[in-house]
């Protein structure tokens, strides 16, 4: 498989569902105050850089947390001037202590919403219920099948025929909160792990962005009736 293809072609070369379809972004006035949680490279969270400039997606992306020295996302956050925050569990005696700095930091920079994008860490119903409806997760697979940390290789090694990504609120069991937005695609024989990766970013490059749109118009809604 050809893996240089640039992904305009490549989004081009595959069939793929959305479900719901595709739709305007909504607009915030003000812009929706996000907070993003990774671990990784950060493709995700340079779409939502890339969408929010272009100021075809209205949210303020107020903190970047992250919970790895080296992570992709660092520099991506530092390029256009985001604040972040490198927060270690290892630098915690106790998970919720872990969990307490990463939810004074978002308090501090007041987030609406909160959008794990590759993050790697499980977190405790303690975490859930201080943002509880507010915090959304993209997972590389079309859950509920292959939850958990290696979803991509598992559905490969499990020969299915059909995989794709998932964006759901968090709630308490792992995996498992209401779902949004899904996109789905074929896994093809000569798939391995970097290239079904590859479709399912694009896809997951899609469906975040209209998640977001989404849970904050929710949000968004739920704030003005309690106004
Ligand atoms: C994404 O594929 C996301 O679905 C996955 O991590 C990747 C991060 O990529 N998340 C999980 O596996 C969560 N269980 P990115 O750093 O390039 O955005």
């Amino acid at each position: 498989m050809n893996l240089s293809l640039d992904k305009k072609t490549l989004d081009k070369s595959f069939n793929y569902i959305i479900s719901p379809e595709i739709s305007e972004f909504r607009r915030f006035t003000p812009k929706l105050k996000i907070g993003v949680l990774a671990s990784g490279k950060g493709t995700n969270f340079q779409e939502l850089i890339n969408l929010s400039k272009k100021r075809e997606l209205d949210i303020d992306i107020k903190v970047l947390i992250t919970n790895k020295d080296d992570a992709g996302c660092i520099r991506r956050a530092e390029s256009v001037q985001i604040p972040y925050k490198i927060i270690r569990g290892k630098d915690f005696s106790q998970k919720e202590l872990f969990e307490l700095e990463i939810i004074n930091t978002l308090n501090k920079f007041d987030v609406e919403l909160i959008v794990m994008a590759g993050w790697m860490k499980i977190v405790t119903p303690f975490f859930i219920n201080k943002f509880k409806n507010k915090i959304i997760n993209i997972h590389p697979s079309l859950l509920p099948a292959y939850k958990g940390g290696t979803a991509i290789n598992d559905s490969i090694l499990n020969g299915s025929k059909i995989t794709g990504c998932s964006v759901h609120f968090v709630e308490e069991e792992v995996d498992s909160g209401s779902l949004i937005m899904q996109a789905a695609l074929s896994i093809r024989d000569d798939d391995d792990i970097e290239s079904l990766s590859k479709r399912i970013q694009i896809l997951e490059h899609k469906i975040l962005p209209q998640s977001i749109s989404h849970a904050g118009f929710l949000i968004r809604s739920n704030f003005m009736e309690n106004y």
